[in-house]
């Protein structure tokens, strides 16, 4: 089976030793089904010539902006649309800069701002390079803007180092681009027979606020941005949204109904009345707030004032009414999800709470990588329900919502 039939492919070469393994990339990308169209910098053509690459692609390479006679035949803008992917490999340091900073300055920075293709950067340079915190900061821009980063690879480099910093194999690069393609399928697919029209999902995001006197509280780092990607990608999907939100710096979605609180009893009320209201009829009920689990026993009226005598103090804490699952428990229950925010033995607190709570769904992520979960932009999770385990890959929470809302979709018609 030829794995990339019909898939156009943008091959950009940048000027970096590893581009001598193009013309093999292009040759196992062809015999994939792949059409192949090679944009070269400047940079690469002191490695490559531009007819060898044609002569394997069959497509005419360009290598310029500013030439009459391609955009006469193939147009930059037309080239741009015609994409189903940009591949760049080798990418080096320099176009990593480029197109992480939105430079349109070549042929091939240009093309990445132009097209709405996804991008696919295979970095390939010196070990210290790809360590720099320059390229470093790159990359995590790129990979925050969905751009998919292959490698690089680890070994002896042609400068002599030993490191990161190679760019992978071909046969490397090719099984990629096919995943790459495999994963878009099945979550096109999986988004097109995710209709929740007719579906009023609640959602309850960001943190709690525990007063302990006027001008002090108790909180935590969520930021909301979890919760608000679910509610966005729920009315996407033909949902009404209702979302429950304790205080954060974003902007709800428009055309949800949102419901500001500040502490867990006030989110705990505000939830009960909607799951109890005879009413309103709520589908799926998903509690991805970071609700504290205790509060103070006595708020100070005043504020609390230091005192010469006493180096510390003790805040009498009470336990806050368990929102997930009380919605859990109510006889005509919604679908219930609830998160599981773990710093270790994720897998195990998760399905704990799965039970415990007796949730319909479970979505875990693990706390303790600061590139994940509490306030930045990515995540990934691991989905319980009582008999299946479903991973989300990590990447930005838009993604990582949109995937989230499918396999709710999917569960709860299961369950229905
Ligand atoms: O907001 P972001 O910065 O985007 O970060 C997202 C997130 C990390 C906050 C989110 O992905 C997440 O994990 N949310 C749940 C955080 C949490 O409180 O987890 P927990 O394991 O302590 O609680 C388990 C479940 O019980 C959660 O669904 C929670 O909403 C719920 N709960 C907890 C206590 C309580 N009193 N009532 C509840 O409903």
């Amino acid at each position: 089976m030829r794995n990339l039939q019909d898939k156009k492919i943008i091959l950009g070469i940048s000027g970096g030793i590893a581009a001598y393994k193009t013309p093999e990339l292009v040759r196992r990308l062809k015999e994939q089904g792949a059409d192949v169209r090679v944009v070269m910098t400047q940079g690469a053509q002191a490695f490559i010539t531009p007819l060898t690459l044609q002569a394997v692609s069959a497509n005419a390479v360009a290598d310029s902006l500013l030439d009459t006679q391609a955009e006469l035949a193939m147009g930059h803008i037309e080239l741009a649309k015609w994409a189903d992917l940009i591949l760049i490999a080798p990418a080096t340091a320099n176009i990593i800069a480029k197109i992480s900073h939105g430079l349109a300055n070549d042929l091939l920075s240009t093309l990445c701002l132009a097209s709405a293709a996804p991008i696919a950067i295979a970095p390939a340079m010196n070990q210290q390079m790809w360590h720099a915190e320059a390229t470093q900061t790159n990359i995590q821009t790129l990979t925050k803007r969905s751009v998919t980063i292959f490698g690089p690879g680890k070994g002896e480099q042609a400068c002599g180092d030993i490191g990161l910093g190679r760019m992978l194999e071909v046969h490397e690069l090719v099984e990629l681009t096919t995943q790459h393609f495999a994963n878009q399928q099945t979550l096109s697919a999986e988004l097109s027979l995710t209709s929740l029209a007719g579906q009023h999902w609640v959602i309850t995001a960001g943190p709690t606020r525990e007063a302990i006197d006027p001008v002090r509280y108790i909180s935590n780092h969520s930021s909301g941005k979890m919760g608000y990607a679910i509610a966005q990608a729920a009315l996407n999907a033909g949902a009404k949204v209702t979302l429950i939100s304790g205080p954060v710096n974003i902007s709800a979605p428009q055309n949800c109904t949102l419901i500001n609180v500040n502490s867990a009893v006030n989110m705990h009320q505000q939830t009960l009345a909607l799951t109890t209201d005879k009413h309103i009829n709520v589908d799926v009920f998903v509690a991805c707030a970071a609700v504290a689990d205790y509060r103070v026993d006595n708020i100070a009226i005043q504020k609390i004032k230091k005192t010469a005598n006493n180096d510390t103090m003790t805040l009498n804490l009470v336990k806050n009414p368990d929102i997930v699952a009380d919605v859990a428990k109510l006889s005509n229950k919604p679908f219930v999800v609830g998160f599981a925010a773990e710093t270790q033995e994720v897998k195990r607190y998760a399905k704990d709470k799965l039970s415990r709570k007796n949730l319909d769904l479970i979505a875990a992520n693990d706390v303790s990588n600061s590139k994940q979960g509490f306030n930045s932009d990515d995540n990934a999770l691991s989905v319980f329900s009582a008999t299946e385990q479903f991973d989300i890959a990590l990447a930005n929470k838009t993604k990582v919502a949109q995937k989230l809302i499918a396999i709710i979709a999917k569960q709860n018609k299961n369950i229905k």
